[in-house]
């Protein structure tokens, strides 16, 4: 035994020491590099170019040709170029510079390269943190096959306001979800460490509180307290940096009249010294020009100083660095030492990565054939989609559906759709034939049914067309499926909307397809929370798919038909309309909390609407049910130095194995300043058998209770806590309360 504990301390100090040893030679190799530089190869460093096909932004007028700044060691990175022919290019011609320093590759692989995945928002709503890491995984296997080094991704944004077209991107409206959702995906995308030829660098984006911009318009100013900032929006940064994230990205959106590429404060003061991030910066695309008509310079002299001078250490697109840092730092503007510091940090992430000892070991053009859209990753798309699915209705147990029903109507504009299915933030590497339609997928799990098919409507409709034909068709079949919601151009960036009701004319479909009396499966598709109120109340089953990427038909399908038990629960609230917007679960009490809908004085709420939203954060359904009952807690007081446990019964009291996700709110109940009536601090998903129970126990310690004081302090105060038990945020279970001492 002695010698097994001797080994085993030996090899772990090993380890630690050659970790050690290298971060020491990489320290070296980059000052022995950076001595060499000119200003200019060193501003070169800080430049990013994106390629000469997909923008994914404004374009900068260009001058002249990129492969040639290349060559001439005034390019750093380069993004939108994917697949090892392309990529080669541009590393050869890095090759050709003087000190010949290789490129990163950067590309928006959010969800999936040739493979796509559902959006982020959809993995979120499956509160399963393995197969998000899975998701990821494969992503960036693929990813890193094609020649990139770099996702910019995972997006940690909290959002509140689905009007945001890019609450897709995120994870929902949750910090302390957000959190762990936030690093399993720099785990899935960095793997076993930078330098492995399956892993690429994360990209945490967009810091911060860009998910915050008032109105839910994107590239709007945010304006917050900093208690706010740092209670609910920083969170999900601070977790990814936790797990190894190698690069942040600022955001586009001024924090309180300072936009972020320039403010040290989020960059310097947080990120770079209290939290000691030891990896670089890049700007979001133009976001240091965009400075400019913010008004907060008064040219791109000014926005490439102020920029640099906050910590932003690469310039995505907007050539203010290239064009004037070697003059502000000539002009003794920007001390060199600046400059220094944001190449030492890019330099170093080049050494982590390989590239400096092969600049091609990503670039395999077998590897990347041999690594795309194999068969184990396709299944795991269709096991993520699976799992994203929240089944929001289910009447009489319509669902799951018989796989020999003999007729089923498949109505609504979605039904054939392919690219749309991706999701925004996509790519168009696997040809969109290989998307799985809904019609598809149900033609797989019901080969012996007829499928009748009606469109009904366009997404757009703006006049009730004529359903005359709809309506025959649902006339004709055991059941009716139909398949509505939003276009692949209504969510992602630049996508914020007014109106989030069903698009157009179709919820007057589904309307007149109920009023036939047959039994209505409504698929709801989109990026964000739809407001549907009509369809919620009258149709008979409900189910959110989001957008679920290439098994899209195939995984929804398998919730229809039963192969799966749907245990999505949602991430985000879903308001009755956009007026209660912003709406989230985690809210203050206020003086007059709203009893209910009826009190007059006392209502915190609208005279002409409810103040509850339509559906909850952390609802979802099953096939099944569950029960909550025996609850127990180990200790009614404990200091804060203690922990105490909370245990229940969970059982499945249905006739079918399925998934519940119990879940752990707490509300202090008196503290300065206020906190909220409840906020999520752990969650458990459970497999049970028909007439299972387990016992589920949750332990609660200073982490779970402690929050930001006025002066950004992380305190906790003593007083009474309540715990509640909920299968949903307004799904409480069962509660107990318990005295903090000290
Ligand atoms: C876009 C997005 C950002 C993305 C970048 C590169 O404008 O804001 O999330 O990573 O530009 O495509």
């Amino acid at each position: 035994m002695r010698f097994i504990k001797l080994a085993f301390t030996f090899s772990v100090l090993l380890y630690v020491n050659t970790a050690f040893a290298q971060q020491k030679t990489i320290a070296a190799k980059v000052e022995a590099l950076l001595n060499k530089m000119t200003l200019d190869e060193k501003v070169g460093q800080l430049n990013q170019y994106n390629g000469d096909w997909e923008a994914t932004g404004p374009v900068t007028k260009d001058v002249g040709n990129k492969l040639d700044a290349v060559k001439q060691g005034k390019v750093g990175s380069v993004l939108n170029i994917m697949g090892t022919e392309h990529t080669r290019k541009f590393q050869q011609a890095a090759m050709q510079s003087r000190l010949k320093i290789p490129l990163l590759f950067g590309q928006d692989v959010i969800h999936g390269y040739s493979i796509t995945f559902p959006i982020p928002l959809a993995e979120a709503a499956s509160w399963d943190m393995p197969a998000m890491e899975r998701s990821a995984r494969v992503a960036a296997t693929e990813a890193a096959a094609a020649g990139i080094n770099w996702t910019f991704a995972p997006m940690v944004d909290i959002a509140r306001d689905p009007r945001w077209g890019r609450v897709m991107e995120g994870a929902g409206e949750d910090p302390y979800l957000g959190s762990l959702i936030a690093g399993a995906r720099v785990k899935g995308f960095q793997g076993k460490g930078l330098g492995n030829t399956d892993a690429v660098m994360a990209c945490v984006k967009h810091f911060a509180a860009y998910g915050a911009a008032i109105g839910g318009r994107d590239y709007n100013s945010v304006d917050m307290s900093k208690r706010t900032l740092w209670q609910t929006y920083l969170p999900p940064f601070k977790a990814a940096l936790d797990a190894g994230a190698a690069t942040f990205m600022n955001a586009f959106n001024d924090l309180n009249g300072t936009p972020a590429t320039g403010s040290s404060y989020l960059q310097r003061d947080i990120l770079k010294g209290q939290w000691g991030f030891k990896g670089f910066v890049v700007s979001d695309w133009n976001s240091i020009g965009e400075m400019i008509p913010h008004g907060f310079v008064k040219d791109n002299y000014e926005a490439a100083e102020v920029a640099i001078k906050a910590g932003s250490d690469m310039d995505m697109e907007s050539r203010a660095y290239i064009n004037n840092l070697a003059k502000l730092v000539k002009d003794g503007r920007v001390p060199v030492t600046l400059v220094n510091d944001a190449v030492r940090r890019i330099l170093t992430k080049k050494f982590e990565m390989g590239l400096f000892d092969d600049p091609y070991k990503f670039i395999n053009p077998e590897r990347e054939k041999a690594t795309m859209n194999k068969p184990e990753n396709i299944e795991a798309a269709r096991d993520m989609g699976r799992k994203s699915i929240v089944l929001l209705k289910n009447e009489k147990q319509l669902l799951p559906l018989s796989k020999e029903l003999k007729t089923i109507a498949l109505i609504g504009p979605l039904s054939r759709e392919r690219w749309y299915l991706k999701g925004a933030w996509s790519t168009d590497v696997d040809p969109n034939e290989n998307v799985v339609t809904i019609e598809e997928g149900i033609h797989n799990q019901a080969p012996g049914a007829k499928i009748l098919y009606a469109e009904g409507c366009k997404i757009k409709d703006s006049v009730a067309t004529d359903f005359k034909e709809a309506v025959e068709t649902a006339k004709k079949a055991d059941v009716v499926i139909m398949a509505v919601g939003e276009d692949i151009f209504m969510t992602g960036e630049a996508r914020s909307k007014a109106n989030i009701h069903i698009p157009g004319v179709q919820e007057d479909l589904i309307k007149a397809v109920v009023a036939t009396g047959k039994p209505v499966v409504v698929l709801l598709m989109a990026g964000r929370p739809m407001v549907f109120n009509w369809t919620a109340e009258h149709a008979p089953a409900i189910v959110y798919t989001w957008w679920l990427g290439s098994q899209m038909g195939n995984s929804v399908a398998d919730v229809l038909f039963g192969n799966y038990n749907p245990a999505g629960k949602l991430p985000m609230t879903f308001p009755r309309s956009e007026g209660q917007i912003p709406i989230y679960y985690n809210f203050l009490n206020t003086g007059r909390p709203a009893q209910g809908d009826n009190d007059t004085f006392y209502r915190s709420s609208y005279i002409d609407a409810p103040n509850t939203p339509q559906y909850a954060f952390g609802y979802g359904l099953s096939y099944t049910t569950f029960s909550y009952t025996n609850i127990s807690i180990s200790k009614t007081a404990i200091k804060k130095t203690e922990s105490l446990t909370v245990s229940f019964d969970l059982k499945n009291t249905g006739n079918t194995a399925g998934e519940d996700v119990a879940q752990l709110y707490i509300r202090d109940m008196v503290a300065q300043p206020l906190r909220p009536v409840k906020e999520l601090k752990d969650f458990k998903k459970v497999m049970l058998a028909p007439g299972e129970t387990k016992r589920i126990t949750f332990t609660i310690n200073k982490e779970k209770l402690q929050f930001y004081n006025d002066n950004l302090q992380l305190i906790t105060q003593p007083g009474e806590f309540k715990l509640m038990i909920g299968a949903a945020s307004n799904q409480i279970k069962l509660e107990k309360t318990f005295q903090l001492t000290n």
